[in-house]
């Protein structure tokens, strides 16, 4: 019987207990772009219950009918075509909205009132991360901090591990671990899950995942868009700090870890976190950072921040090695980086050549390549060597095997669930496999710390490259140098 050429995906709706979730910040941009169109969509589809509701909550004064135009207002901006109009309505009645203030006591004592005793009750603090520690105390003080309330807490954490710290402590004296959620949206991506899947659920990969048969591993994270107007936040953090002490660092956890005895919270964070302990301190000669020019009409770098001299990184790539028995000997390379050629996110394991090729030496030296593309375009290629056809002696040549899985599986793969729409959905379920638990966030600062310190104390300043490059030149010798180079950046 003929397989068919491709299996239509099937989404599945896992029903949540009815619930109460609090937005503190509920007017920022985080909850326009993000949060309030991630519940739209989770309402549209059928996973809230009847009666659960969005609490807003933020210092501004507003009606309940001012909230929810306002929400009207972002979801015809962020959710355009999610739902019909009577659904799209629907959702709106189920906003609340309180005025509170987080280091003040206003309007604590109506927000208390407003949850219904007995439901699950999250709380999200997508307000500047100073904000937190205050939050949690009030909502201790006013008894909504119950055993199985949540929180949930958006990146930044910290900005070193002092920050981190103190952070972990102030959220630990009102909740325990199990209540806490730490954003990285990273993990909530599809292909980001995916990893584990292609990792431990194929034996074909697992036995071929280690220093012995992989030459080096590369993470691309590029992106087309700049700093545009987030210069403040941008410029105290940088690439390192935005981008590789949490995003890409989850990547690199998600492809070296050891597989965890079960896809469990603890189990999966403890592999997780045994891979960050275990990375090498990096030497400034493995780093490459990079500012971008202006183009044309686009503003450079400096033109979005404050200080004309600014020596933040918009780019960033360096050499790593993780120092346990998988992987002593095998580079990671990581690169990431604003206003380059194109918006392209992968992982490509490259493996050794063979050991002698049979075919002389004029059939040239080949090896796999096994590329997961996380976006766009979602899907994993595995380059594999054959017999260029036709006559003419044995010409190797290396063909990819494809797969997109909009192709594979239909085109509702290609519009699988926004992050934030799973990891809200987790923080209901009582889920926290792809939240950051404070040691791992913790350990990841640790590493970063020194690597940040050193730039400061040279006062090294980033190398310029031009907008919609592949980044400073600089960064293609860091490979080159080892007899490598980089994936291109496709355009
Ligand atoms: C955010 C960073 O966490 O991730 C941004 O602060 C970055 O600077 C963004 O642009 C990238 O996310 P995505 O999902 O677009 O790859």
């Amino acid at each position: 019987m003929d397989r068919p050429k491709s299996r239509p995906m099937v989404s599945r709706v896992i029903p949540v207990e009815l619930f109460d979730l609090v937005v503190f910040g509920a007017t920022g941009d985080l909850a326009k772009r993000k949060i309030l169109p991630a519940l739209l969509r989770r309402f549209v589809a059928g996973q809230v219950p009847d009666g659960s509701r969005l609490i807003g909550a933020a210092r501004s004064e507003h009606s309940v009918a001012e909230y929810r135009a306002f929400a009207e207002a972002a979801l015809a901006e962020h959710a355009v075509g999610v739902g019909s109009a009577e659904q799209r309505k629907a959702f709106i009645e189920t906003l609340d909205y309180v005025t509170v203030d987080a280091t003040g006591e206003q309007g604590w004592a109506e927000l208390a009132k407003k949850l219904v005793p007995g439901r699950i009750r999250a709380f999200y603090f997508s307000v500047a991360p100073r904000l937190f520690g205050a939050l949690a105390e009030r909502l201790h003080k006013y008894g909504m901090a119950s055993g199985d309330a949540r929180i949930v807490v958006e990146k930044p954490f910290g900005r070193d591990l002092a920050t981190a710290e103190a952070l972990n402590r102030d959220l630990a004296q009102h909740f325990a671990e199990r209540q806490i959620y730490r954003i990285d949206h990273y993990l909530g991506k599809e292909t980001v899950q995916n990893l584990m899947v292609i990792r431990f659920g194929n034996m074909l990969f697992e036995p071929l995942w280690n220093a012995q048969y992989v030459d080096h591993i590369q993470i691309t994270v590029a992106e087309t868009v700049g700093v545009g107007g987030r210069g403040d936040y941008y410029d105290r953090a940088g690439a390192m700090r935005d981008m590789v002490q949490n995003h890409l660092m989850q990547l690199l956890c998600l492809i070296a870890m050891e597989p965890p005895a079960k896809f469990e919270p603890d189990s999966v964070r403890d592999e997780k976190l045994k891979v960050i302990r275990a990375l090498d301190p990096v030497e400034p000669s493995d780093i490459v950072r990079g500012q971008y020019l202006a183009e044309g009409e686009k503003p450079g770098y400096c033109d979005h921040v404050e200080n004309p001299n600014s020596h933040t990184e918009s780019f960033i790539a360096m050499k790593l090695h993780i120092s346990n028995w998988r992987w002593a000997g095998t580079p990671f390379y990581l690169r990431t980086g604003k206003r380059l050629k194109s918006r392209t996110s992968e992982i490509a394991v490259v493996f050794k050549e063979t050991p002698h090729s049979i075919f002389g030496p004029e059939a040239g030296r080949h090896r796999n390549i096994l590329t997961i593309r996380l976006q766009p375009n979602e899907g994993i290629d595995l380059g594999v060597t054959i017999k260029e056809p036709g006559p003419g002696g044995m010409r190797l040549v290396d063909v990819p095997l494809d797969m997109t899985f909009s192709e594979a599986l239909g085109p509702e793969a290609a519009q699988s669930a926004d992050a934030y729409e799973r990891l809200i959905m987790d923080v209901i379920r009582g889920n926290q496999t792809l939240f950051m638990r404070g040691d791992e966030v913790e350990a990841a600062w640790a590493w970063t710390d020194p690597i940040i310190g050193g730039w400061e104390a040279r006062g090294e300043a980033p190398i310029a490259y031009e907008s919609g490059s592949s980044g400073p030149e600089e960064a293609l010798m860091l490979m080159h140098r080892d007899g490598r180079r980089w994936r291109e950046i496709r355009t």
